[in-house]
């Protein structure tokens, strides 16, 4: 799960290709490196272990001389630790040709076995390294015939750029599974894995198919099937832009993040409930087959999934509809039993998650209609949705996800009550008390950051437990896994999140002192029984910190600590207990001086299985 970026044309290609990688670090920030062609038709490689600034600082240390071709990538290992080596290009045996690769070559192994064999020496551990060595393997002075016969023998899903010492004067690129656009510009042309990464140089992009080969030039693009057919391109402009975010003033992308939130849920309830009224454009489904819709399936990953497990609450509980919810990855090879009468709901910040689009691919394939709540404009998951509601809540750059989420929340209560009024489950008067209580949510979350300070010494007088639980019951199930993902994922302290009623089948043998438990308890008809599991971890020396409604002074006598959230129906809560968890998260994450908006091994976004 990488980046890619390539270029042809007449200007220098190093700053071009540095400044469009950078835009693509999301997809991976472990080792990065490119491969040039100059004047000479020699190949120059740069390659550096870590992030993209690492790379720049070796091109400010070893400068290169013009080129007017080349290929890039950022890394996220698969196959090998991130090191120099590992981090691509890759090279033939005889330098002569450089490679690109985003996505996993599942057969691998045998393609190395059989290059060894005819005496190809390999020198990373990564399944990439057997492209540029079996491309040579059938190179005879035809770079595109060589690449074509490669692209036979690939099991596994790839994005490719190649580029070759022979062909100075070209850029090939392929794809199967991984997402790969064409950049047409005016006597140059780009390759990238997503379209923000050149939108700085040209609008005018084609999406390169599965089973495609583009071939480019500085003044032209081919395209063909992996058999050799010849494609007429479809050129798309794009239309929107992506504003390059900043930190502003803030210490990390993350906590800017966080305190966006309230604009975000602002905005987004501007345009989606005009006049208390529902609009929903983009759904693209007529209210007949939302009245008919006999199931709804939803398939998403990590936050998003957790965004999804409370949707499930909220359809159920407004839409009276039965609610399925899996992991992509367990979906997309389950064989899962759904028809044209099922509405499946795929859920991504990026829209660019492999395991997201696939169980898309199987959900269409057995004739459900598909929608997508999905942040980035024009991603993949946007184009291949019979419908899309986009979530609108700007570039997300902190790997941990906060606002995406808390706006994938919002775009459930509206998708609730759009089915729940089309269903007739709700009443006109419960509609509009929840459109109200919807309203007023984002001054809610200006009242809950007036109590920052308090939340960080919180955080901090627990950042030194190596153990967290969340608990939490009914639609704080949800946030409660939420709660413990994003601690994990940012502080790599372990945490766990449960199902409070859950705690008694296992997991209380875990409490004693060394134990932080962060209790998700607002008022509501689970109150009681959350109370009762507080008392259990507390006569088991279990440190608690409650997430409680404001004025509730009994949680007290049960808590080491309190964090307080305004008041609101039920049903909304997790909304609003997002917040202190994300707090938490992010301030036990900065006390202890970790890398905050980039953790290790993570990328923000998934593009292999
Ligand atoms: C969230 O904090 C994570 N970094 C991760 O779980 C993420 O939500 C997941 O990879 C899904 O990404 P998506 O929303 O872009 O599909």
């Amino acid at each position: 799960m990488c980046g890619i970026v390539g270029y042809i044309g007449s200007k220098d290609t190093m700053p071009i290709l540095l400044d469009s990688l950078k835009k693509l670090e999301y997809r991976g920030y472990d080792s990065s490196g490119m491969a040039f062609l100059d004047h000479e038709a020699h190949l120059l490689v740069r390659k550096a272990k870590g992030k993209i600034c690492n790379l720049e600082e070796l091109f400010r240390a070893q400068p290169l001389p013009y080129t007017r071709v080349g290929i890039s990538h950022t890394r996220w290992a698969t196959h090998g630790f991130p090191s120099d080596i590992n981090a691509h290009p890759h090279i033939d045996g005889k330098n002569s040709i450089a490679v690109v690769h985003n996505g996993i070559i599942e057969n691998y192994k045998e393609l190395r076995d059989f290059l060894k064999k005819k005496g190809c020496k390999f020198v990373s551990a990564t399944d990439s390294e057997v492209i540029p060595h079996l491309i040579a393997h059938f190179y005879k002075g035809d770079l595109f015939s060589a690449v074509k016969q490669a692209l036979q023998k690939l099991i596994g899903t790839f994005a490719l750029g190649v580029i070759s010492r022979d062909h100075p004067g070209m850029l090939i690129a392929a794809r199967v599974g991984s997402p790969l656009i064409i950049g047409i510009g005016e006597k140059e042309n780009f390759i990238a894995s997503d379209v923000p990464a050149i939108l700085d140089f040209t609008r005018r992009v084609i999406y390169l198919k599965d089973s495609e080969i583009a071939v480019l030039t500085k003044d032209k693009v081919d395209l063909y099937t992996f058999e050799g057919k010849k494609v007429t391109p479809h050129i798309d402009t794009v239309s929107f832009s992506v504003t390059t975010a900043r930190k502003e003033g803030y210490p990390h992308f993350m906590i800017k993040e966080i305190h966006e939130q309230s604009s975000v849920l602002e905005q987004m309830l501007a345009l989606r409930l005009k006049n208390k009224k529902l609009v929903l454009e983009g759904l693209k489904l007529s209210d007949a087959f939302l009245k008919n819709v006999r199931k709804v399936s939803i398939v998403a990953c990590g936050t998003a999934y957790h965004a999804g497990l409370v949707g499930k609450y909220i359809i159920e509980s407004l839409g009276r509809l039965s609610v399925e919810i899996e992991t992509s990855s367990e979906f997309r090879y389950r064989n899962p039993i759904i028809d044209k009468h099922t509405l499946v709901l795929a859920v991504s910040q990026s829209g660019e998650t492999a395991d997201t689009l696939a169980a898309v691919r199987e959900a269409k394939a057995k004739g459900a209609k598909v929608i997508a709540i999905c942040n980035v404009v024009g991603s993949s998951l946007a184009r291949e949705a019979d419908g899309i509601l986009y979530t609108y809540a700007g570039q997300e750059i902190g790997v941990a996800s906060t606002k995406a989420y808390t706006a994938q929340l919002m775009m459930f209560y509206l998708l609730a009550l759009k089915l729940a009024t089309v269903r007739k489950s709700i009443t006109p008067k419960a509609s509009k008390e929840l459109m109200d209580q919807l309203l007023r949510v984002p001054a809610l979350y200006k009242e809950v950051l007036k109590d920052i300070h308090k939340i960080q010494k919180i955080a901090e007088a627990n950042s030194h437990f190596g153990c967290f639980l969340f608990l939490g019951r009914h639609v704080n199930y949800p946030s409660a896994l939420e709660g413990a993902l994003k601690l994990k994922e940012i502080s790599y302290i372990p945490a766990e999140g449960y199902a409070a009623g859950e705690m008694k089948h296992g997991p209380i043998a875990l409490i004693d002192e060394y134990r932080a438990v962060v209790c998700i308890n607002p008022q509501s008809h689970v109150y009681d029984k959350m109370s009762s599991n507080m008392q259990e971890i507390r006569a088991r020396k279990g440190n608690v910190i409650a997430i409680a409604t404001r004025g509730d002074h009994e949680i007290k006598s049960n808590a080491d600590y309190v964090i307080d959230i305004p008041k609101v129906a039920d049903i909304l809560s997790p909304l609003l207990v997002a917040l202190p968890l994300q707090l938490l998260a992010y301030y036990i994450a900065v006390k202890r001086g970790c890398d905050v908006d980039q953790p290790r091994n993570l990328a923000k976004s998934v593009t292999v299985e």
